[in-house]
């Protein structure tokens, strides 16, 4: 595995290895990786002749600078990973690298109805932050394709409008969210968690497989309430939970029993905010 810390080397590099034919994909990350992490790589090697992965803790996307700071730097061990499962490239740019010009005169992004609802409403200016990021990393990085988990369904939908405002000819591959045995979705933020809130994690999962099994057509408050009350007797500070549009996140209360539907769900335990969701009606 190549390691580039310049901005204009990796590029040079890669415009190169187009200039022959390669296909490149590209897995962004933010470090302290997991399998979910690997797995991206995985999808990304089978489809591709060249797999970049970056590491890049982005301060832009962080509403809390707590959470910034005690986001997990694991880097010796994410290298060894990456060796291991074949990456070919890994880009560990320092701030200068993709903020050139400082955080503050950065462009806004117009990212509508998404930014006003679920992480948009919860965590202000982190979507913001998220396509400063994805946006600069593909200028730098000239890839095919661009592998996301679905864990972070919304920032999937917004990186999605990203490139097709921004006019990017980069394809997004959404990969599915990789679960730990008993079930809890694989996150950098699992490894701050307590022993006995790693435990009570596990409640997330069994909520969504709750909302799945029980939904019906109509009225879902009831749904809602009890999924709630499930959550906060684990011990959870809810944020929200909520069933949307799969297709557009707007909010279901009343399901007319066809609308394909997720189940989002963000909550804290300690200080650990953990997101997750599920598709309840389809696949
Ligand atoms: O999902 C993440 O890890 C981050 O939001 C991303 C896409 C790497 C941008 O910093």
């Amino acid at each position: 595995m190549i390691l580039f810390k310049k901005a204009s080397d990796i590029n040079a590099h890669l415009s190169e290895l187009k200039r022959n034919d390669s296909s490149i994909g590209f897995v962004p990350t933010m470090g302290a990786l997991h399998a979910g992490h690997i797995s991206l790589i995985n999808s990304c090697r089978e489809k591709n002749n060249i797999t970049v992965c970056s590491i890049f803790v982005n301060p832009t996307q962080f509403n809390d600078t707590k959470d910034f700071e005690n986001y997990p730097s694991t880097l010796e061990e994410d290298i060894n990973m990456l060796e291991k499962s074949g990456c070919d490239l890994l880009f560990l740019p320092d701030m200068s690298e993709i903020y050139p010009d400082g955080i503050k005169n950065t462009p806004a992004y117009d990212l509508g109805y998404l930014e006003t609802v679920l992480e948009g409403k919860f965590r202000p200016g982190h979507f913001q932050g998220v396509c400063k990021v994805v946006h600069q990393l593909l200028q730098i990085i000239p890839c095919n394709e661009l592998f996301i988990g679905q864990k972070d369904y919304q920032q999937c939908m917004v990186i999605k409008r990203l490139i097709e405002s921004a006019n990017i000819h980069s394809k997004i591959i959404i990969c599915p969210t990789l679960r730990e045995a008993d079930g809890l979705a694989m996150s950098s933020r699992n490894m701050r968690l307590t022993e006995a809130n790693r435990k009570a994690a596990l409640q997330i999962f069994e909520t969504l497989l709750y909302l799945k099994d029980n939904l019906s057509a109509g009225d879902l408050s009831s749904l809602l309430a009890k999924a709630n009350a499930k959550l906060s007797s684990a011990g959870f500070k809810i944020d929200y939970v909520s069933i949307a549009n799969a297709d557009n996140l707007q909010l279901i209360t009343e399901w007319d029993g066809q609308t394909k539907t997720v189940a989002v769900i963000a909550a804290f335990l300690g200080d650990v905010r953990l997101i997750d969701n599920m598709l309840l009606n389809s696949n």
